[in-house]
């Protein structure tokens, strides 16, 4: 396992590019079985969690490989280590329907394959995907969807096994519906995408009530649409979907990742540089461009042509202030930031509000902030943040991907440095996260976790200490949260 060596205190400045996003990218290449014509994904990130994805497909009979050699026709910047190949997809086997748990388990994010894999043969066999470090996460809106699209659905030995009805040509299909697949914490993004998939291919129309607006779930229609699917309202909360018989191969290009972008704006505000930021969906972005506004940070478009693909310039115009945020689905502000903000709120001059809609329990990142010097005080699913003027470096672990991101962004700023450890959960959604700080001036590197790290960290916890009453850091180091 590896761990970045972060020492805080320099102001980031320069360019980056974003990424494709990779919550965009996991069910669009699910959307690859709907169809045996080839798919090419273009800017899917480099990432642990589409490496998972490509393997689940792999198993399941779609082939997934990086056309490297088009990496010169398409004039991909030799010096932008993160910019990717396209992604070439094509399902050629069609007899495997079974995601089995060894691979569900290390990305929950498999479920995706449910819906396409029902659409097209008829039958899926998905492992439950269990609870995961940010709360329980349950399945049951996808299922209902589903079911309300006449699978027949049952578990067996872990596995969820969903069966299309039978239908007069003696094969299995789906039939359309009007289904309203909104749950106690709002609407769901994989769940729509599951039901709007696998509704592509049912017999009549479907319409979804209470749909994820989510900017992904636009990206992913519009991929579908060009497959020949006839889908309304991605976007919006209602979906109306006429089913088709077949969907043909297709191009297209990922959407950029708003969560690496706020994440990027939230690193140049924290340590007080000025970052650039190109690929920005700023359009995507308005609840946090504004909550960050408030706190005094100043997004500036340098070229206004296109919102959805943005170039942007991020600093912090004033002294820090302190927001109220709470988490919702898009456009509200988005759970997959909340950690980062919190970052930031840390040295607000002021108190800060942040409450946890989406996932109640999203809060591992509190205890290792507090680490740093943080004060916080969590009610519920409510963090009250007192802002501090200076955090301060120690050895940290990470628990999660959003957590271990808030964690960077608190020791780019920290004094000292910050051992951060198990930063796989952060491979899985940031790829090359510290050569892209490092590009920014940064002074962060990526170290096998047994190399002696932990005394060189703690001499430097004993050289600092919070000015706020945080707790000092206890004497075993990168010992787990409990
Ligand atoms: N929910 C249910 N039943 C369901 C599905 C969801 O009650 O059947 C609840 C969830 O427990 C949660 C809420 O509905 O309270 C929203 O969950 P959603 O289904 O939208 O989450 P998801 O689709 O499983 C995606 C992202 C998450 C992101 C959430 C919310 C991917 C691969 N994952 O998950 O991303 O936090 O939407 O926006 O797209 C991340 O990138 O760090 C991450 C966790």
């Amino acid at each position: 396992m590896d761990a970045f060596v972060i020492r805080g205190g320099t102001p980031l400045h320069g360019s980056i590019r974003i990424n494709g996003a990779k919550n965009a990218a996991l069910p669009l290449m699910a959307a690859a079985l709907l169809t045996d014509q080839p798919i090419t994904l273009r800017d899917v990130p480099n990432l642990v969690d589409i490496r998972n994805m490509s393997a689940l497909l792999a198993e399941l009979g779609c082939s997934c490989q990086r056309d490297e050699s088009a990496r010169q026709s398409l004039n991909l910047d030799p010096s932008d280590s993160r910019q990717s190949a396209p992604l070439l997809l094509r399902t050629t086997v069609e007899s495997a329907s079974h995601a089995r748990y060894d691979i569900v388990r290390t990305m929950r994010a498999s479920v995706c394959v449910l819906g396409p894999l029902l659409a097209r043969r008829g039958v899926a066999r998905v492992a439950m995907p269990g609870g995961c470090a940010i709360g329980d996460r349950p399945i049951d809106l996808h299922l209902k969807g589903l079911a309300a699209l006449g699978a027949a659905v049952e578990l067996d030995s872990g596995d969820i096994v969903l069966t299309a009805p039978a239908n007069k040509a003696g094969g299995r299909r789906l039939r359309g519906a009007r289904i309203f697949l909104g749950g106690r914490f709002g609407s769901t993004a994989l769940g729509t995408a599951n039901v709007m998939s696998a509704a592509t291919l049912a017999e009549g129309e479907t319409l979804i009530e209470g749909a994820a607006c989510e900017p992904e779930i636009v990206d992913l229609a519009a991929l579908l649409t060009q497959m020949g699917a006839q889908i309304q309202g991605a976007g919006t909360p209602r979906i109306v979907i006429q089913g088709v018989d077949s969907l043909a191969g297709a191009d297209h290009t990922i959407v950029p990742d708003r969560i690496e972008a706020g994440t990027f704006m939230i690193a140049a505000a924290l340590t007080q540089g000025e970052v650039t930021l190109s690929n920005c969906p700023l359009d995507s972005m308005m609840a946090v461009t504004e909550t960050l506004r408030q706190a005094g940070v100043e997004v500036t478009p340098t070229n206004r042509d296109d919102p959805t693909r943005a170039t942007c310039a991020v600093r912090l115009a004033s002294d820090l202030r302190p927001t109220q945020i709470t988490t919702q689905p898009h456009p509200g502000f988005p759970t997959d930031l909340q950690a980062q903000l919190m970052a930031l709120m840390c040295l607000a001059r002021g108190n800060s509000v942040l409450t946890e809609r989406i996932f109640p329990q999203r809060f591992l990142h509190v205890a290792e902030l507090t680490r740093l010097g943080a004060r916080l005080v969590r009610e519920g699913s409510t963090v009250i943040v007192s802002g501090v003027d200076q955090l301060v470096g120690a050895p940290v672990m990470a628990s999660d991907l959003r957590a271990s991101a808030s964690l960077v962004l608190a020791a780019l700023a920290a004094k000292g440095e910050t051992v951060l450890r198990r930063v796989y959960h952060l491979d899985r959604g940031y790829e090359k996260m510290e050569q892209a700080l490092a590009a920014l001036g940064a002074d962060i590197r990526r170290t096998p976790e047994n190399q002696g790290i932990a005394f060189s960290a703690l001499a430097h916890v004993g050289d600092y200490m919070p000015q706020s009453k945080s707790p000092q850091p206890p004497s075993s180091v990168g010992a787990p949260v409990t």
